[in-house]
């Protein structure tokens, strides 16, 4: 028995997660699942990154704590890895004490290895953003977040001598030459080493919310030192019970994009020298998706979202898509049009057609009795899962599934060729039927880390209980008679499809969770103003306890400005009796802020809350519209802020 331990990044709490979030840990989940069903002793981590800067501003814009903002959003993620059925072991958030614990443990080895020192750090400075950015992520002069003019500025901090390590992380890779996967990235890492690496800055006096430096406070670490000690402060190092981290540390693999490689292969190897800590074996840098080939950006308001995907065709199919369609290591695209051919041909089509139209036969023909067989296709399909396994060890999910889907043709081929339907009541017919059964049973047991649903209904609908690699047998007599298995993966109907979203486009980009976060960073302008409704056929009738799910009050406008550059939207401070809360709307052509204060307006307090031109906004001010103008509403009569509009 092996033992496998894998890892995600740990994703930022300022945002909602995306599809590219989706992939990393199916991806991972898939290697986590594959490695149960071998009967390894495996580990899987993920968790959110929760500290630095932007959360701090987050916070700070919406009048709460840090640690309230993450709480929150980290329900975001817990909520979609249930959705997908992921698998993980353990979830660790960098706010959490055994992860602060751990991070100083490291910490102290670094200082006693003699590679922190303290020193001033001269860069190109953002006042407005309080803080430093890297050269070369600043545009002509300008901040990259939000383009405010910087200067240089010389501040203390603490630095890691990572020069020290450039001959040994050099020494490192030749030993090593599939520490970084896919190998061109390997090549990539090498070439950054290779022309040199400088001391890294690793504390920050302009960030509040952080692991305070030890006997410096007015210090806090550097974020990727924090976050990148997640991979064995979840395992209890540091923490006096590191039970987990001597099974389990080194890990077999940090799966990462592509984008966060130098931090895992250059930097995360030098502090674990440093600290004197055996290295990770693999970091693997997958590619990322884009939308209809264009890269994801809440600017282009293109950034999808899974969750819709989930709702409507179940985890499994989005699993399948993410995992089958682009091979791991190289970029991709996502579109609804390839989502959904994938859909009906590989998933409705090569394989649910098939599980039903064999059970169907089963049942009938057989009373679900599926015998020995005659072995005809026992060598094709255990050569499927040599080759499906080696795909599976190599990192590569959409080569192990194209390895199963070329069975499954094959399988077809052997039905059509045999025709038992013909046949029926025949030792022929009933041979071929049960070695297309046993060769389907083994494609079900391979699909398992893809899609564990589906797996576990057609293993079952043909009599055999879930199994693993390990226990598998082709001739093992079945638990029950085969049952006809539908419905597994529908057709879709594209045309009936893409003209449903045309006209309920909610229920795609805002999501059933009213999360109208993407929707409305796609349309700035617009969004604090309702959009007139779309004009369709038959319009959808709420009861009663839909429509008060949204939470409409009063609330008093305290103070009211215009957000930079924008020339419609206003930023207001609203207050609601027991709470104050910022609210972007764009009614400010309109409305200038001088006729707003003072004014009390009705509220939707219950969205999600939204960014506007990079201001967070908690709530929504409801107005009419005339010709395309918002026409705010006011009371008959005086009514205290917070009061419910029922
Ligand atoms: N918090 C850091 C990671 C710290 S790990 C010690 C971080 N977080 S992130 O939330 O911004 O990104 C997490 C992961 O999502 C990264 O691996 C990144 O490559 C991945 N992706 C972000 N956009 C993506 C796509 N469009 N496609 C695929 N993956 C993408 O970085």
């Amino acid at each position: 028995m092996g033992r496998f331990y894998i890892t995600t990044p740990i994703y930022y709490v300022n945002d909602y997660p995306h599809i590219g979030h989706a992939y990393c840990t199916i991806c991972a989940d898939f290697f986590a699942r594959y490695h149960r069903l071998m009967g390894d002793d495996t580990y899987f981590l993920t968790g959110t990154d929760e500290h630095g800067q932007k959360v701090e501003k987050s916070a700070a814009a919406e009048g709460i704590t840090p640690l309230a903002l993450a709480d929150r959003v980290v329900e975001r993620y817990h909520d979609l890895w249930r959705k997908l059925s992921i698998t993980h072991d353990d979830f660790i958030r960098t706010t959490e004490a055994r992860h602060e614990r751990g991070v100083l443990a490291i910490l102290k080895r670094l200082q006693d290895a003699g590679d922190i020192y303290k020193a001033s750090y001269r860069g190109p400075y953002c006042v407005s953003c309080e803080a430093f950015f890297p050269e070369n992520q600043v545009v002509d002069g300008k901040c990259p977040d939000f383009g405010h003019p910087m200067t240089e500025l010389e501040e203390e901090s603490y630095f890691f001598r990572l020069s020290k390590y450039q001959k040994p992380l050099l020494d490192f890779y030749d030993s090593r030459p599939d520490f970084v996967l896919p190998q061109s990235r390997m090549n990539e890492v090498r070439s950054f080493v290779e022309s040199g690496l400088k001391d890294l800055s690793v504390s920050r006096t302009s960030i509040k919310w952080g692991i305070p430096f030890p006997q410096d406070e007015k210090h806090v670490l550097y974020v990727w030192l924090d976050a990148l000690s997640n991979y064995i402060t979840a395992l209890g190092f540091g923490s006096g019970d590191a039970g987990k981290y001597d099974a389990f540390w080194p890990a077999d693999v940090h799966l990462i994009g592509k984008d966060i490689l130098r931090f895992h292969a250059v930097y995360w190897p030098a502090f674990l020298m440093s600290a004197g800590l055996p290295l990770p074996k693999h970091v693997y840098g997958h590619g990322w998706w884009m939308k209809d080939s264009s890269k994801m950006s809440k600017s282009l308001g293109n950034v999808v979202d899974p969750r819709p995907y989930i709702d409507e065709f179940g985890p499994d199919a989005v699993r399948y898509f993410l995992l089958r369609d682009k091979p791991i290591g190289t970029d991709g695209s996502f579109s609804d049009e390839a989502f959904l051919d994938r859909l009906n041909a590989d998933l409705a089509n090569d394989l649910g057609n098939l599980a039903s139209r064999l059970t169907n036969l089963i049942e009938k023909q057989a009373s679900g009795k599926v015998g020995e067989g005659d072995g005809s296709l026992k060598k094709r399909s255990l050569a499927m899962l040599q080759e499906y396994e080696e795909a599976a060890k190599a990192l590569s999910p959409r080569d192990a599934l194209i390895a199963v889907w070329a069975l499954l043709s094959d399988l077809n081929k052997f039905l059509v060729e045999r025709e038992p339907w013909k046949k029926s009541g025949s030792e022929e017919a009933a041979e071929t039927l049960s070695e297309a059964a046993r060769s389907l049973r083994l494609c079900a047991l391979c699909v398992e880390p893809a899609m564990p649903a589906a797996s576990k209904a057609i293993a079952e609908s043909l009599g055999f209980a879930a199994t693993d690699f390990r226990n598998f047998r082709w001739e093992e007599a079945q638990q029950a008679p085969a049952r006809k298995l539908t419905g597994l993966f529908p057709r879709v109907d594209k045309a009936e499809y893409f003209a449903k979203i045309k006209s309920e486009p909610p229920s795609h980009q805002d999501t059933k969770g009213a999360e109208r976060k993407m929707e409305e960073e796609k349309k700035p302008e617009a969004a604090a103003v309702p959009a007139p409704a779309p004009v369709a056929p038959e319009p959808e009738r709420l009861s009663i306890d839909e429509f008060r799910r949204a939470e409409l009050r009063a609330g008093k406008i305290l103070e009211a400005e215009r957000v930079p550059k924008s020339n419609k939207l206003v930023r207001l401070i609203v207050d609601f009796g027991d709470e104050r809360r910022q609210i972007v709307a764009g009614i400010g052509k309109k409305y200038p802020p001088e006729f707003l204060a003072g004014k009390t307006c009705p509220f939707v307090v219950n969205l999600q809350p939204a960014r506007l031109m990079g201001v967070e906004s908690n709530g929504m001010i409801m107005a009419g519209n005339l010709d395309g103008e918002p026409v705010l509403l006011q009371f008959l009569e005086e009514v205290p802020p917070g009061s419910k509009i029922t």
